[in-house]
């Protein structure tokens, strides 16, 4: 009989900190939503403390997510924990995850408090936590570079406190595999209370190493991993779910551990998050990449073609590739749309949303003959605009563009419900375009990053165009598909206009809190 594993996600918290991956109250209610379909055993939903808008999103999935247990981040202060646990509240099952820094840079140039202060600060924190819920985690941030006898110290405290789930976390991604479990071993080997408690990792990639140095505490006792869909996370990202998971699963020769989790959702979580936060899989990506099954050499395709198992050691249907089946086409009715969309796990909230929503996929579905999931994940998030209602919004767009001329691009906006037109020529017709949304809307906001990627295959596929914008400190995603990639280009742009404009944006998910 092997040991259950449980999996914590931290994609809306620690995967939101990524810069603009910040996502609205129904983005993460959707990512929530699909993950609690993966059977993730804690969703972390966010940071309460961190902003009313972390606050509201946290609340909400504690109210909607049933079947896994809602986690909220707090630091080792009273008015953190009282906000963690007010949004937790609704949830069927909820935990506050507290957390304080122990290594000696942290707590001297950070924290600016003696290794006594940290201890009586980190039991504190666990005994208002347990005013709401028995479910308490505690951390001990940058743990990596911190006393492994003071480790040992705060955590006997933390427990005797009453923490049921102590995380070691490697904060800056500095450890190395054989370390690390080295680490985990001796924890759990010294701490008095140790097996009264759940062991938890949550490594950073800083070093590439995230999942192997995840794995490696498993091996030496852990039972608890924090990791992200797609790896998404501070700086290089967090352990990276579906590694972890097909890890374990695959190796299961080697891993005394099993998961719950539905490995078939796992492409559609990675898409639906690459989708929301703009943050492409790179094609060579394990497990989730465009590429991870595909073989290319002669060698290997006749190999595959005799033995598929000469190749491949995971099926690609097993962690849902090919699951993007033709769902609908022109002639499909409204409930035909609306339920799939409920298999999809998508709720929209008011019948106007879905009769906007149904009136796009048979604009969609006249330009384009077969329409997958990813096309109706893409028409959802062009329908999910700020919460204060779209500001700019697109009401034509035209472009020239020949061999020889230089492009141009006429654009009429509505902003703020007045109709305002321009014309601009530019590089390309997408530089032209831009330039003429410029032109009205005069944000001077600096353009970070511009992709485009096909959603589905065929020359009639849906673009998806990801815009990231920065401007006074803070950066924005916005994202549009259309089977026109310079009208979801448009698209794209304005919604991070959008996004800029909404005083509801946060500045930065954890920031300055
Ligand atoms: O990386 C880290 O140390 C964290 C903690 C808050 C767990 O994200
Ligand atoms: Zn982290």
């Amino acid at each position: 009989m092997k040991d259950h594993l449980v999996i914590f996600d931290t994609t809306l918290r620690d995967g939101e900190q990524s810069p603009g991956a910040s996502m609205t109250k129904e983005e993460k209610l959707r990512v929530a939503r699909q993950l609690e379909r993966m059977k993730v055993d804690v969703i972390e939903a966010g940071f309460a403390a961190a902003s009313p808008g972390d606050f509201d999103a946290i609340k909400l999935i504690a109210e909607t997510i049933k079947d896994s247990t809602i986690c909220s981040l707090a630091r080792a202060n009273e008015n953190d924990i009282r906000r963690a646990g007010e949004a937790i509240r609704p949830a069927a099952r909820g935990r506050i995850h507290t957390f304080i820094a122990t290594s000696p840079i942290h707590m001297e140039k950070k924290l600016r408090m003696t290794p006594d202060q940290v201890v009586a600060a980190a039991v504190q924190a666990v005994h208002w936590a347990r005013e709401y819920t028995d479910d308490v985690e505690f951390s001990a941030e940058d743990a990596v570079r911190s006393d492994v006898d003071f480790l040992c110290r705060v955590f006997e405290a933390v427990i005797k406190a009453g923490a049921k789930t102590i995380n070691v976390p490697d904060t800056v991604g500095y450890s190395v595999p054989s370390v690390w479990g080295d680490l985990m071993r001796t924890l759990i080997a010294r701490v008095p209370g140790a097996d009264q408690v759940v062991w938890s990792t949550h490594c950073h990639n800083d070093l590439g190493m995230a999942v192997a140095n995840s794995l490696s505490a498993v091996l030496a006792g852990a039972r608890q991993v924090e990791c992200t869909i797609n790896g998404l996370g501070e700086r290089a990202g967090n352990a990276s779910l579906e590694e972890v998971v097909m890890a374990v699963r695959t190796r299961s020769d080697l891993f005394p551990v099993q998961t719950r989790i539905d490995a078939t959702q796992i492409v559609p979580a990675s898409k639906l998050v690459s989708q929301i936060t703009g943050y492409a899989v790179q094609p060579n990506k394990a497990v989730v990449g465009a590429n991870a099954f595909a073989h290319e050499s002669g060698i290997h395709q006749d190999g595959v073609l005799k033995h598929r198992e000469t190749y491949e050691i995971m099926r690609a249907e097993d962690v849902g590739w090919a699951q993007n089946k033709l769902v609908l086409g022109k002639h499909s009715g409204r409930n035909a749309f609306k339920s799939r969309l409920a298999e999809l796990g998508i709720v929209l909230d008011s019948e106007e949303a879905l009769n906007a929503t149904f009136a796009r996929f048979k604009d969609l579905a006249d330009k384009k003959h077969e329409i997958f999931d990813e096309d109706l994940q893409a028409l959802v998030s062009d329908e999910a605009i700020t919460p204060e209602g779209e500001h700019y919004k697109l009401v034509y767009s035209r472009v020239c563009s020949e061999t020889g001329e230089t492009p141009t691009a006429d654009v009429t906006l509505t902003v703020g419900g007045a109709e305002k037109k321009a014309s601009a020529s530019g590089g390309g017709p997408v530089d032209a375009t831009f330039k003429a949304i410029e032109s009205i809307a005069a944000s001077g906001a600096e353009l970070l990053l511009y992709s485009v990627n096909a959603i589905t295959t065929g020359t009639d596929a849906q673009g998806e165009v990801t815009v990231r914008l920065s401007k006074a400190g803070r950066i924005v995603n916005g994202n549009g598909a259309d089977t026109d990639i310079v009208i979801a280009s448009a698209k794209s742009y304005l919604n991070a206009l959008n996004k800029l404009h909404s005083s509801l944006e946060k500045l930065n998910p954890q920031g300055d809190v």
